[in-house]
């Protein structure tokens, strides 16, 4: 007789440290879920702990390593949990006009957006199957869909995910698998903290990253047989 197959689901949220994947967590926790929270520090991971619902396991990996994100699901199945959900948020973008842009930072744009976020859908994809259940979400970004001067390399990796995004939804939707794309507008979360020049922006007509998380939590939380297959989500000002 083969061994029952037992389904512990779990949600993975990736750049959980801070921004929109911190409020992205801290929703999930809210539904009790268990949820592992992936960014490459460790502060920001450690503050979600102590949420009060839910059960949030802290995992500072960085996904531009291949092995750590192996490591990673391997942990899962030795605990016999499988991602229910998956929200791949994490990301980085340099705003520059092409020909400044340098190779180490096309390089970690795509590794990270693209290529890590590529491996942490594969590995989810090879367990959800099975059950014939499961979401994955994808951030992407109205750059993504539309050319914003300095935004080169990050449209690359934004238009690049869209692509990824339609055709595993189509590859998927037998297996019962939903597969959701965000494109969110500016949005006032840290991330611009990093950016040089962003201190002229108005950072308060950007949308807040609440408005980004609940438009997903509200997707998520449709029937399993209802996908939402694209949120474009701006702030009433627009584009910046
Ligand atoms: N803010 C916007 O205006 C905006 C608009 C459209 C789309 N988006 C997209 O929304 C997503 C989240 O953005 P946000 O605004 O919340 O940005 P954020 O505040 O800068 O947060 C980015 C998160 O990604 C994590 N991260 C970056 N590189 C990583 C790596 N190699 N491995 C693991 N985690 C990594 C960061 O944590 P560590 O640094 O600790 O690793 C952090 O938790 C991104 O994909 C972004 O492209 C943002």
């Amino acid at each position: 007789m083969s061994k029952p197959n037992p389904y512990h689901p779990v949600s993975i949220v990736t750049g959980a440290s801070r921004g929109i994947g911190s409020l992205l967590c801290e929703g999930l926790l809210k539904t009790g879920a268990v949820v592992y929270g992936l960014s490459r520090s460790g502060a920001g991971l450690d503050a979600l702990v102590q949420k009060e619902s839910g059960e949030f396991i802290p995992n500072p990996i960085d996904i531009t390593q291949p092995s750590e994100i192996e490591q990673f699901y391997t942990h899962l199945d030795e605990n016999q949990q499988t991602p229910a959900v998956l929200i791949n948020n994490a990301g980085v973008g340099f705003y520059k006009h092409a020909e400044n842009l340098t190779l180490e930072e096309w390089r970690t744009m795509v590794e990270t957006n693209l290529t890590g976020t590529f491996l942490m859908t594969q590995a989810a994809i090879r367990r959800m199957k099975p059950h014939k259940v499961g979401t994955i979400v994808n951030m992407i970004s109205v750059a993504g869909r539309q050319p914003f001067r300095n935004g080169s390399g990050y449209a690359v990796t934004k238009y690049g995910l869209d692509g990824f995004t339609r055709v595993i939804r189509e590859e998927l939707r037998k297996f019962k698998i939903r597969v959701i794309g965000v494109y969110p507008g500016a949005t006032n979360s840290t991330w611009w903290d990093q950016i040089p020049g962003s201190e002229n922006l108005p950072r308060e007509k950007m949308l807040p990253p609440e408005m980004v998380a609940n438009a997903i939590l509200n997707a998520l939380a449709q029937p399993a047989d209802v996908v939402t297959e694209e949120i474009v989500i701006r702030s009433i000002h627009g584009n910046y």
